[in-house]
């Protein structure tokens, strides 16, 4: 597990942020039931994710507006210069996080 950053930057992010942990790009926020973290590099064309939908848990990315699910990091949507995009080979990884003491902390191993 590394320490990434204190649990209150989530408030000042508005709920999500996208950090660098050790070689990987993590988008990390606030969920109704803890905390999440997903690879933040597209799958499409390497764009950082993304605008967070809290309330239906997904992640659009800025770039072409493929939408990922945040709990399982399955393409629910392909971007939209690509339609016919193999989503089901497009997931991005999801990493263990939790709260240690106010520090969130991200298990990039
Ligand atoms: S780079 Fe993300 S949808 Fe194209």
């Amino acid at each position: 597990m590394e320490k990434i950053v204190s649990v209150k930057a989530l408030d000042k992010a508005g709920g999500h942020f996208a950090v660098k942990v050790g070689d990987e790009t993590i988008f990390v926020a606030r969920g109704k039931n803890g905390y999440h973290a997903m690879d933040a590099v597209c799958s499409h064309a390497k764009c950082i994710l993304g605008q967070y939908d809290s309330d239906n848990m997904t992640v659009k990315c800025y770039c072409h507006d493929a939408k990922f699910d945040l709990s399982s990091g399955k393409m629910l949507e392909p971007p939209f210069v690509a339609p016919n995009a193999p989503k089901d080979k497009l997931s991005l990884r999801l990493f263990n996080v939790r709260d240690n003491e106010g520090f969130l902390e991200v298990d990039v191993d």
